[in-house]
């Protein structure tokens, strides 16, 4: 079956999480993934939190499917050549290298347009051209620290607090992937390439949107209304941590179900939707709130919220988190149980549905992964295995015309 992105031709010069999650995505859709690594070591996570001894890592192999692996020492000059070819091959080369190693490699972007005007080059950086920390390498928590999203996140007696959500890396690449098929639809119309820069800052600000949203509430307000910290607290200059408050105009906590003493994950989310007011005073047994005046509105129930809280958590104390959402969602009132990562690698839907797949690998046997999660009717993507490094080097190679003969002498190249 023909996939969308057949015949699009992407140069992968990626590593660690940020760049390959896009290159990964693009992949998944039918892009022919070349990933260019270093000869002898390759991308640094496929030796990162290794499991088994000298097989390619989790890490590596869950950010890496359906991609080839071409050896190659871009900084030796045979090497230069071979992708300086790749270069006027390609549609797109995609690179999160620290700030200005592509040019100090000699492939600046004047460099790559005299090979290839129509060639899009994509990268990732921890901050945008020309901000004040636009020399500063960056990894996953200093993005979430930069961008807004630690000093928005976790309670407000505790420090800043980054999240297991990996904002900074995996966001950024969707956000490259967007910014790629972009400049391809626009390549379509003007016949020319791009650059295509997207800044792990820029991302993680991009999904704390609404919090600066509070900001500007709070500097014209004094005050935050779904915040914790209202009515009983004290509101500082900035937006402050609000715990597990909803971050819209429906409040909502983690409450206790049966069983949290023993499991960390004996929780569910419950979301205090205005319009479901009703039917949750009927779920918990309390139609005298309905109408109460101290009840009745979000206004009017905002002072006792926690009190409100408690009264749920009481009723969640002989139930499991699954038969409290089982209960509560036959009242319509959005809510969730808290999964843990055993609970979802485990989930009959998610593996029905493509969320969840396990991959064939030729050093580990098979692997879980997360999919695509777009879904389409028209592509169901398939998740195939990451390369081991240099798989592919002589394919590659050879589909660029060497003759095996030179690609026997290009192995110099590819030593380490
Ligand atoms: N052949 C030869 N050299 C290669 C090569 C290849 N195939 N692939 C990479 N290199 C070289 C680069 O040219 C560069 O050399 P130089 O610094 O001498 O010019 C070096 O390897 C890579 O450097 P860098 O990317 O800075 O690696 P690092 O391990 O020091 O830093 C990061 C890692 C992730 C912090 C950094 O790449 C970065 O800040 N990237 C941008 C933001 C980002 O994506 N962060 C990670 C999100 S998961």
């Amino acid at each position: 079956m023909s996939k969308p992105l057949d015949g699009i031709k992407i140069i992968d010069f990626t590593h660690v999480q940020a760049g390959p999650a896009c290159t990964q995505m693009l992949a998944w859709f039918g892009a022919d993934v070349i990933k260019v690594e270093r000869p002898g070591a390759g991308d640094v996570t496929r030796n990162q939190l290794r499991d088994i001894p000298n097989v390619d890592a989790l890490y590596f192999t869950m950010l890496n499917s359906n991609k080839r692996s071409l050896t190659l020492d871009t900084k030796k000059p045979e090497g230069k050549e071979v992708l300086e070819k790749l270069i006027r091959e390609s549609d797109v080369m995609v690179e999160n290298f620290g700030p200005g190693a592509l040019d100090r490699m000699g492939f600046t972007w004047e460099r790559i347009k005299e090979l290839n005007p129509k060639m899009i080059v994509a990268s990732v950086k921890g901050f945008s051209e020309g901000h004040h920390y636009g020399d500063l390498k960056v990894y996953e928590n200093v993005a979430q620290c930069a961008g807004g999203a630690a000093s928005t996140t976790g309670f407000w007696d505790g420090p800043p607090t980054v999240s297991a959500a990996a904002l900074g890396d995996s966001n950024t690449g969707m956000h490259l992937a967007i910014g790629i098929l972009t400049a391809l639809i626009s390549r379509d119309k003007t016949g020319k390439g791009q650059k295509v820069a997207v800044s792990m800052q820029d991302s993680v600000l991009n999904l704390c949107r609404v919090k600066l949203r509070d900001q500007q509430r709070l500097e014209r307000m004094g005050f935050l209304e779904e915040y914790p910290q209202y009515p009983h607290g004290t509101f500082g200059e900035a937006v402050p941590r609000g715990g597990n408050a909803g971050g819209g105009g429906q409040p909502g906590w983690v409450l206790k179900c049966k069983g949290w003493e023993t499991d960390p994950n004996a929780y569910i989310y419950f979301t205090v939707q205005d319009h479901a007011w009703e039917p949750i005073c009927r779920a918990l047994g309390k139609p005298e709130w309905i109408e109460h005046p101290d009840y009745a509105t979000p206004k009017a129930r905002q002072p006792h919220i926690f009190e409100i809280f408690k009264t749920i958590e009481a009723w969640l104390a002989d139930k499991t988190k699954f038969e409290a959402v089982d209960v509560l969602r036959t009242f319509d009132i959005p809510c969730s149980p808290v999964l843990s990562m055993k609970e979802l690698a485990n989930d009959p839907s998610l593996r029905a549905s493509g969320t969840i797949v396990e991959v064939p690998h030729k050093q580990r046997g098979s692997y879980l992964t997360v999919g695509s999660p777009i879904k389409f009717s028209d592509l169901k993507p398939e998740i195939k295995s990451s390369p081991l490094l240099g798989e592919h080097t002589d394919e590659v190679l050879a589909d660029l015309g060497y003759t095996p003969q030179q690609i026997a002498t290009l192995h110099e190249v590819r030593a380490v």
